[in-house]
């Protein structure tokens, strides 16, 4: 079983400058809450309540302010530095104390997910224990992402970053499932020609030993993208009609925790008394209220 997780918040989010030149991207708000919140409670649900986060120099310590030590959560944090934006496998490496050897999920910071099933899905795959997981989705525009191209029995033919002619319209989330042999093949790739390690180089090295599963988000499951402005825009009015019509709020942390087991009456009401007079302390009541 898979309870740990590592949450990759680093990089200098260029293509959304001025929005990201003193606060980190995955900071900025995704409607009501910091994006962090989006990934973070993605691996709760999950089951996944220890986690590493990592950022740069320059952000963890905001972050450290946001999540604290996540005992308010049940849960908890720690932290790691990347120096440089090395790529994201080099996530598995920065911190082998925390991961001992284990298998962890490893989602980025930016990715937004949202959908009936996410919840099972992803406590299934942690039950996994040997090979990794990715999740393909479907977009109009693959060749902006890690691109799977799968066979007429739905095996995996070829896995690409950022191809110029995508093989396939199955762009691979920002989401990963790895077992205790990843940190040693991190070790074992070379520099692509945009000088990081990739996601998909790793990913490979599954695929050729025949260890890599692939699940499909179908339709009727939302990956958001947060990468321009116009998605980041949209992703937050997305949240926001769901959240709306439903009364329900997407990512919140303390419901999450709460509905786990984590956390109890007493958290909940110490942040009900934290955030006074706001919308997510009446949020926070009404859910007190229908537990009892
Ligand atoms: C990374 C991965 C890519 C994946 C994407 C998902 O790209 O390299 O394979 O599809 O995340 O968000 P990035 O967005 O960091 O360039």
């Amino acid at each position: 079983m898979i309870h740990k997780g590592i949450v990759l918040a680093g990089g200098l989010g260029t293509r959304l400058y001025p929005l990201t030149l003193a606060v980190s991207k995955q900071l900025l708000p995704v409607y009501d809450k910091p994006m962090i919140y989006y990934p973070l409670t993605t691996l709760m649900l999950g089951g996944i309540r220890n986690i590493l986060l990592i950022s740069t120099p320059e952000d963890l310590r905001q972050y450290q302010r946001l999540l604290g030590d996540g005992s308010q959560w049940g849960m908890n944090f720690r932290y790691s530095v990347q120096p440089e934006p090395g790529g994201l496998p080099q996530a598995l490496t920065l911190d082998e104390g925390f991961l001992h050897g284990e298998g962890c999920a490893l989602i980025l910071g930016d990715n937004v997910f949202y959908g009936a099933y996410l919840s099972g899905t992803l406590r299934r795959t942690a039950q996994r224990e040997t090979g990794a997981t990715i999740f393909a989705y479907r977009v109009k525009d693959p060749e902006r992402y890690g691109v799977v191209e799968f066979g007429s029995k739905g095996e995996v033919l070829s896995l690409e970053e950022k191809p110029a002619r995508p093989k396939s319209h199955f762009a691979v989330v920002g989401l990963y499932f790895f077992d205790g042999t990843a940190s040693e093949k991190v070790k074992s790739l070379t520099l692509s020609p945009r000088g990081e390690l990739e996601i998909t180089d790793l990913l490979r090295l599954y695929l050729v030993e025949g260890l890599l599963n692939v699940e499909v988000f179908g339709r009727g499951f939302a990956w958001l993208d947060t990468g321009t402005h116009e998605a980041l825009s949209e992703a937050g009015t997305f949240i926001e009609v769901v959240q709306k019509r439903q009364g329900l709020m997407v990512a919140c942390p303390e419901e999450i925790a709460c509905r786990q087991g984590w956390i109890g009456a007493k958290e909940i009401e110490s942040v009900i008394n934290r955030f006074a007079r706001t919308d997510y302390a009446e949020y926070l009541k009404g859910l007190l209220e229908t537990l009892g």
